[in-house]
């Protein structure tokens, strides 16, 4: 049988029960777009996050979009990132009008080094989107110091990061905006496409709302340019099930990962590091080795697909080579692409399939 590295439809078999009456419920009623469903989950998810506003939208490329346009961010504004992310990060970016900056990761947490910001900030300069990878919470506090320091927004991508904590405070509630997807495969997953988009700031909520379908503010009268982003009754629907067992399933996969750090800690492999006071909520469990392509062609061969996240730093791919302004040194994240190995982690992986990747990987080292 193949272990995957992701298995929402082994979620969906977890929740089934509540997850169809809930989607039938909508279907019943003669409310499809922006209802009941959508404003409880956007409460209940801020809440969630210690937040006072949610919006909801389509998806987690729009949701960064829609962030930044709310803070009029866009054509002639240059706006720093991590080159090692989802090409949505930057996408969302571009999408807006503004001109990506690039810069390097921390090599122990994969995350941005705050440390390269000050070597890439000009008066275009305009906002940083820090990249909670991985569930693990980027530095947020430094970043955050520097971001007041030098007046320029802090946007949060939570793609990857619901219910992670740093400092005792959750991931989304840091920056000016957090900003969340709920692709199938996330921690707080919709079965389809879905984002959301938290803040404290009643202004800002009430532009991402106007932004998200098409600048109204009343029907029919656009205020500002808009575009079409919403979350659709279903999916929001289908999140708020959800939504009330991700601590549950967050804590599942802290388990596999501590299995996973006690059955290879005796190998060469780098294993994930923690940061001092963060939560990791394991959206994916990364190792590091010089075999990458070998181990993960080994694993393959014996029924175990593992992946990386990501095999190509954004500065180098084609569409954006030399397109994108970069920091003058990309080192570590050019050398991490090429040593990741995302292992399968997700609730509802077994414990037997846990050991049996472990002992893959031992196997593959011995020989
Ligand atoms: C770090 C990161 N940012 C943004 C996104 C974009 O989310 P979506 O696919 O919902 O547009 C993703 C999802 O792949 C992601 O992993």
């Amino acid at each position: 049988m193949n272990i995957v590295c992701a298995n929402p439809l082994k979620q969906f078999h977890r929740y089934q029960d509540e997850i169809e009456t809930a989607v039938i419920k909508v279907l019943r009623s003669k409310c499809y777009i922006l209802g009941t469903e959508v404003r409880s989950f956007e409460n209940e998810f801020a809440n969630y996050v210690d937040c006072r506003y949610g919006i909801g939208v389509a998806n987690g490329t729009d949701a960064i979009e829609i962030a930044l346009r709310s803070l009029n961010i866009g054509k002639g504004d240059e706006v720093i990132t991590v080159s090692h992310t989802a090409v949505a990060t930057i996408a969302a970016i571009e999408a807006t009008g503004a001109t990506p900056v690039l810069v390097d990761i921390e090599e122990d947490t994969f995350t941005l080094n705050p440390t390269q910001i000050e070597y890439v900030i000009s008066e275009k300069t305009k906002a940083v989107v820090a990249v909670h990878l991985y569930g693990q919470a980027a530095n947020i506090t430094t970043i955050k110091e520097i971001c007041d320091k030098r007046n320029i927004q802090l946007i949060e991508d939570c793609a990857q990061a619901h219910g992670g904590l740093f400092n005792g405070k959750k991931l989304g509630s840091f920056g000016k905006l957090g900003c969340f997807s709920c692709y199938p495969t996330k921690n707080l997953s919709a079965i389809g496409d879905g984002g959301i988009i938290t803040t404290n700031d009643s202004e800002l909520a009430s532009r991402c709302k106007e932004i998200r379908e098409y600048g109204w503010r009343k029907k029919f009268i656009s205020e500002v340019k808009g575009k079409n982003s919403r979350l659709d009754e279903i999916q929001a629907a289908i999140l708020r099930v959800k939504l009330k067992y991700l601590d549950e399933d967050n804590s599942e996969r802290q388990k596999i990962a501590l299995i996973y750090d006690n059955l290879l800690k005796e190998t060469s492999l780098r294993l994930p590091f923690t940061q001092k006071g963060n939560v990791h909520v394991y959206h994916q469990y990364v190792i590091r080795t010089n075999a990458q392509k070998d181990l993960l062609d080994f694993l393959r061969e014996n029924s175990v697909f593992a992946g990386i996240h990501y095999p190509m730093p954004i500065h180098l791919q084609p569409a954006y080579k030399n397109k994108v302004k970069i920091a003058k040194d990309l080192s570590v994240t050019e050398q991490v692409a090429k040593q990741i190995i995302s292992l399968p982690i997700y609730p509802g992986l077994t414990i037997e399939e846990i050991e049996l990747v472990s002992q893959l990987i031992k196997q593959f080292h011995i020989s």
